[in-house]
């Protein structure tokens, strides 16, 4: 696995989206390096990380994690957070590995698996994949993945997306919509998290919206909800001064 891994303290560990890397976490390894260290992997097939070799899937993602903290002697419990397909591994990863969990943070995500429609659009990438790189779908993506405002009055945000997506390989995208596709639904799983959660979503998030923030904040006891004022899907590049004074807050307040 390719990963950050930055500064000293109690280890927080952050799950990128797709179809980026680990890179789109710089905003708050920046800012939040300081006082924790933070680990921010690239998944399956992005960034310098191996391909998946079997079947593509989100558990596969989310024991990848775990063997990181292995690798890396981690045994005190972390703080997990995930943006977007990252959040899907988040919930993967506290199905499976729940004892190493200390706190959760999920930013435009959601629990619901794909629609049959969701299901048939994956497939609709998948081949659109096969003749197109990653830019073109970066292209395709855009208007999804930040709002109106980030793409006229934010170039360098922008550019910095373009950037990152533009070296992914076909291949690892393929597999990521693979895995994104036949993910389980993580609803049931909801009540039975018993660590403090955030829930964090763009005000303008049309890819997982407000109201799938809602329903992971209703499902998690005690979760505690923020909206991002103008921001869409990438909320942490978008507002990142907000998005790190939210995790920051959320951060101090954990017990212990
Ligand atoms: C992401 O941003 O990680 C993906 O767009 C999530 C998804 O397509 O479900």
């Amino acid at each position: 696995m390719e990963y950050e891994d930055a500064g000293r303290g109690r280890p927080l560990v952050l799950l990128h989206g797709f179809p980026l890397t680990q890179a789109m976490w710089q905003p708050q390894i920046a800012a939040l390096q300081g006082g924790y260290r933070v680990i921010a992997p690239s998944l399956r097939g992005f960034g310098g990380t191996d391909a998946f070799t079997g079947t593509p899937s989100m558990d596969q993602m989310a024991d990848d994690v775990a063997a990181l903290l292995d690798q890396l002697s981690i045994r005190e419990p972390i703080t997990l957070g995930g943006l977007s397909m990252g959040g899907y591994v988040v919930l993967a990863f506290a199905r499976r590995h729940a004892a190493r969990l200390r706190a959760l943070i999920l930013a435009d995500t959601r629990s619901g698996p794909d629609s049959a429609e969701g299901k048939a659009n994956r497939d609709r990438v998948i081949a659109f994949m096969h003749d197109h790189s990653a830019a073109d779908l970066l292209e395709d993506m855009l208007p999804k993945l930040v709002n109106a405002e980030t793409r006229t009055h934010r170039p360098a945000v922008v550019a910095e997306i373009r950037r990152i997506a533009a070296s992914q390989s076909p291949a690892a995208i393929i597999a990521a919509l693979q895995a994104l596709r036949d993910r389980p639904d993580s609803t049931p799983l909801l009540s039975q998290i018993s660590v403090p959660t955030l829930v964090l979503i763009g005000s303008d998030d049309t890819l997982t919206p407000p109201a799938a923030a809602d329903e992971l904040a209703a499902g998690i006891t005690g979760a505690r909800r923020v909206t991002i004022p103008d921001a869409g899907h990438l909320s942490n590049l978008e507002q990142p001064e907000h998005f790190n004074q939210e995790i920051r807050a959320f951060l101090e307040a954990l017990p212990g």
